[in-house]
């Protein structure tokens, strides 16, 4: 719609139907979580904000979109769904918490529980965006910093310069908690035009998210692992464009490797003491653990990935790959349907691979909840 310089009202009639669509597809799954997840405190109050928005989005359903005063009470409405929902993400983790320390993990739970929350999240990533693009597109102004930006999309997004973005960010903070910081380099690559800059169409915000996250991790895996001498290694970045894909590696020696093997991937599992939330004015430098879901979240959403290759007692490359054709970048949505909710039935009785010496682990004990 806004590269096309489509109308407010075209965008109105699309968002009123389609916020309600994936609101409530979320809301159905959110619905069989198992009850104990469910009834923590931080769980009901992430329901209550969904619900308190779907009702106020499908109030629209039925006005003219002729009005202006409409389009301006809908714009006015997204502002504030969009504020109401900001704090989702440590509220839901909190929740996911509470039911963990309260009632244990098992393992079958803990797979939904996880199928569960990259699917919230990758929704709750797509319903801002949506939000975002009409509420930045139709606000009367244009962006004066990003005059040719089409709503948070940026057109000719200059990776190198988000790359550099994310890591002065990350620098700061390392310099505040550990008084030093590793210094980077980075190379670019571009087999599409040689020498030139590497651009593609992208949200800099998604890219710099990503960005962000893993330079916090490099540099904290660096500083850690470097205690004893003065000498921090770079971290390497490489930036490269070819026909299909955009790719941008992270490297770090972290030499000898001294924290445990990490768990990477798996939300509410971080290495570092869960920070509080009151703190979060003061933004931690590591400590939720889902930096690294998050971002992959990100990727994904425009059908890209992030991957990381850990060489314990060596070093860690951590990959984003991009779709480099805009036309591929297309949006990757949860849904719910019969699928999804057999996944959530799945009941596992035993462990189909062993350790010979063990008996195969016996999770019959284990039946889900939901
Ligand atoms: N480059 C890296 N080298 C070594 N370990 C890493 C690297 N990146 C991540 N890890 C490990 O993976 C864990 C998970 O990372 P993740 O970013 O998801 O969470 P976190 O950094 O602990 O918390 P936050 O949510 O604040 O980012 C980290 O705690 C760390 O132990
Ligand atoms: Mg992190």
């Amino acid at each position: 719609i806004g590269s096309s310089n489509g109308c407010e009202k075209t965008s109105f009639v699309f968002l009123r139907q389609e916020l309600p669509v994936r609101l409530a597809n979320i809301m159905k799954e959110i619905n069989i979580l198992p009850d104990k997840l469910l009834s923590t405190p931080s769980v009901q109050l992430v329901q209550s904000w969904y619900a308190q928005s779907l009702m106020e989005m499908i109030q629209f359903l039925d006005k003219s979109s002729e009005d202006q005063r409409i389009l301006s009470n809908f714009t006015d409405a997204l502002i504030t769904v969009r504020n109401r929902h900001n704090n989702v993400v440590p509220t839901m983790a909190q929740g996911v918490i509470e039911y963990k320390e309260a009632f244990g993990v098992d393992p079958v739970t803990n797979q939904n529980v996880q199928y569960f929350l990259d699917r919230f999240y990758m929704s709750r990533i797509s319903i801002r965006m949506l939000i975002n693009q009409h509420t930045l597109l139709f606000d009367g102004t244009t962006n004066p910093a990003h005059p040719k930006h089409i709503g948070s999309i940026d057109p000719n997004c200059d990776v190198e310069v988000v790359v550099r973005d994310a890591y002065e960010s990350s620098k700061m903070l390392c310099d505040q908690y550990y008084l030093a910081s590793p210094e980077v380099a980075i190379q670019l690559v571009n087999r599409k035009a040689s020498g030139q800059s590497i651009q593609i169409v992208y949200v800099p915000s998604h890219l710099y998210h990503m960005l962000f996250e893993l330079f916090k991790n490099a540099m904290r895996a660096t500083v850690e692992n470097h205690e004893s001498s003065s000498f921090l290694p770079p971290i390497k970045v490489t930036v490269a464009l070819g026909n299909e894909d955009l790719t941008i590696k992270v490297v770090i020696i972290s030499g000898r490797s001294k924290t445990q093997k990490p768990r990477l991937f798996v939300s509410a599992f971080s290495s570092k003491p869960f920070p509080s939330l009151e703190d979060s004015h003061n933004a931690p430098f590591a400590g939720f653990g889902y930096g690294l879901p998050i971002s992959r979240l990100y990727a994904r959403y425009f059908q890209g990935d992030l991957q990381l290759y850990s060489m314990e007692g060596f070093g860690t490359d951590a990959i984003i790959y991009l779709k480099a054709l805009c036309t591929e970048s297309i949006e990757r949505l949860p849904v719910f349907n019969k699928s999804a909710w057999r996944h959530y039935q799945v009941s596992t009785e035993a462990d189909d691979w062993c350790v010979p010496s063990k008996e195969p682990k016996n999770l019959s004990g284990y039946n889900s909840t939901v």
